[in-house]
């Protein structure tokens, strides 16, 4: 099932405007792979509400090779940092040379891991998370991220509308973990969460205040 259909997503894509050189190539690489990035439209997303909401310390769980912690770069300020997380360590390795490639990498540190357990072990709070690890883990990631934001911070998790597979009867653990995580969010104290309809559904968490 798509999220938004081939036609508009390709008309939002061309209303873009083109790349660096840097996205362009792990744009390119990731779909020689079928290796699944936020895209352009997410990326760009990304990189506004960061904006919007002057974000100074990023935690990304799950940052593959990159891609995502690039956009929420260009938003960053001076001073800023983003911690990147990952499992694989050849993904750590193709990231930290495209940080350099792009002049970000003083303002980038990368951990190899289980990402749950590692942003255990990172002390202090967030103005923004994003998660994008295995989907059965997002639960997990909703319990261990929501504590740690900041007043005003912003709680993201990619892939929460999941290509509609909850609609379909599957009882897999990741549509499971994404079910679980839309419930969780959307039945939280003080959580105000949305789902934005970007490629396929971004969950967007925030405090309620009053
Ligand atoms: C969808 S990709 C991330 C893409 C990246 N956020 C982007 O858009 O550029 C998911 C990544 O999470 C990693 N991953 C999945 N589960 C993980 C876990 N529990 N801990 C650490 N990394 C994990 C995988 O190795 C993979 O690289």
């Amino acid at each position: 099932m798509h999220v938004v259909s081939p036609e508009l997503n390709e008309y939002m894509l061309g209303l873009l405007p083109a790349r660096d050189a840097v996205r362009k190539e792990l744009e390119e690489y990731a779909r020689e792979r079928n290796f699944p990035i936020v895209g352009p439209l997410v990326g760009n997303f990304f990189a506004q509400i960061a904006a919007l909401i002057g974000a100074r310390r990023i935690m990304e769980l799950g940052s593959g090779f990159g891609y995502s912690a690039l956009w929420f770069a260009d938003a960053l300020p001076e001073g800023g940092e983003i911690i990147c997380t990952d499992g694989d360590g050849a993904n750590r390795e193709r990231a930290e040379e495209a940080f350099r490639r792009a002049g970000v990498a003083d303002r980038i540190r990368f951990h190899t891991g289980d990402a749950l357990t590692l942003f255990a072990g990172i002390e202090g709070d967030f103005d923004l998370i994003f998660c994008d690890i295995d989907k059965h883990g997002y639960p997990d990631a909703f319990h261990a991220a929501w504590p740690r934001l900041r007043p005003g911070g912003v709680l993201l998790f990619d892939n929460a509308l999941w290509s509609g597979r909850m609609l379909e009867g599957d009882e897999s653990p990741d549509t499971r973990g994404v079910v679980e995580l839309n419930r969780l969010a959307f039945s939280t104290p003080q959580c105000r969460a949305s789902l934005v309809p970007i490629r396929d559904g971004l969950l967007l968490c925030t405090h309620q205040s009053g």
